[in-house]
């Protein structure tokens, strides 16, 4: 008989363009596992609505993430690829775990207090519950592996703090998942400021590279990328932090290792290893974004995933709902 596929469970907010920090974090790590687990990828527009959003531009923003998703290689009629707002046991299975998360835990979160100190004049509750409810897409799906940035390693030990607090009182109604942390690229640095973390809401175009980003721009922003006074390509993220992410990004895509990088690029300048890097990732780039351009335009089959994609995790998540609501002590439907 053939063994039963672990689970894989990952998403990304539904907002703005995606960032070369969104690919090398999370994205590429999800194609390159697809085959060996049952995944699940998500649309988390629930998530993006902790942001003030424009309805219109919110809602094709989604659509993109989905074809960008699919034109990535994820294979949607392998790979469940869903939205999460079709399916509503993620917001009734946060609000119960609301219930077992503590304040004080929230309000260590990182995130939270970066978009709170971004966002002041709209510090909601969904932000600082945030988390919780990621704890819930995770936990709905009896996920083994959640690959991620490392920016999202705090929301991974809580989800599992949650769902050990949970199982402690009512038995194993959840699996408890293992963060995924790919060797390079888990946390890609801004272009213009290599100590902070690539951003999508950057507001200096020039920090980012955006996966939708033309062969000429996306060489033009890695050339304008800070560096240092120094030449030599060499791996040292205390004091040549530009380089470094910059040998992050080349190592992610061609699989070459720091000590590789520095020998092929001995004696040459950083012009030329700017220009290496700019060439490798638009390279990368140019097949997702032609089939991405396709994708946009065929509703029909986009839409006919979406359709598929949304019952079947449904399936899924509503079976760990029952199992949670009846532990609990809420009155099942009768039917
Ligand atoms: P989001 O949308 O901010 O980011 C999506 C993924 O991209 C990774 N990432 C990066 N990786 C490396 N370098 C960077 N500069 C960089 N920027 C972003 C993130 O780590 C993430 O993996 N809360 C999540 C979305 C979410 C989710 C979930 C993820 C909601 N529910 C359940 C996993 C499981 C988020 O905001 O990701």
């Amino acid at each position: 008989m053939e063994e039963k596929k672990k689970i894989l469970y990952s998403g990304m907010q539904a907002t703005n363009a995606l960032t070369i920090g969104n690919y090398l974090g999370a994205l590429k790590n999800w194609v390159t596992l697809n085959e060996e687990y049952e995944c699940f990828f998500g649309v988390m527009d629930l998530h993006s609505l902790t942001v003030r959003q424009n309805p219109t531009e919110f809602r094709q923003n989604a659509r993109k993430l989905y074809a960008l998703y699919v034109a990535a290689g994820l294979d949607p009629k392998k790979n469940c690829v869903y939205y999460q707002s079709h399916v509503p046991a993620h917001a009734q299975l946060s609000w119960i775990l609301n219930c077992f998360t503590y304040m004080g835990e929230l309000n260590r979160m990182t995130q939270f207090k970066d978009k709170s100190a971004k966002h002041a004049d709209n510090i909601n509750a969904g932000l600082f519950t945030y988390p919780v409810l990621m704890a819930a897409d995770i936990l709905l799906y009896q996920t083994d592996v959640v690959p991620v940035g490392k920016d999202q390693m705090q929301h991974l030990e809580i989800t599992r703090d949650i769902a050990m607090r949970f199982n402690n009182i009512y038995g194993d109604v959840f699996k408890i998942p293992e963060a995924y942390i790919g060797k390079s690229g888990a946390r890609i640095m801004s272009l213009q400021d290599p100590t902070k973390k690539m951003s999508k809401s950057d507001e200096n175009v020039n920090a980012t590279i955006l996966l939708t980003d033309d062969t000429d721009t996306i060489i033009r922003k890695f050339k304008r990328a800070v560096t240092d006074s120094d030449t030599q390509v060499r791996y040292d993220v205390e004091n040549k932090p530009g380089v470094s992410n910059l040998m992050d990004i080349y190592s992610s895509i061609t699989g070459k290792s720091s000590d590789e990088i520095e020998a092929e690029f001995d004696g040459k300048g950083y012009g030329d290893f700017k220009l290496a890097v700019g060439e490798t990732v638009a390279k990368e780039l140019a097949p997702i974004q032609l089939e991405y351009e396709r994708l946009l335009k065929d509703k029909e089959y986009i839409n006919g995933c979406i359709k598929e994609n949304d019952e079947k995790a449904a399936y899924f998540a509503n079976k760990t709902l029952r199992k949670a609501m009846k532990k609990v002590g809420l009155t099942e439907m009768i039917r």
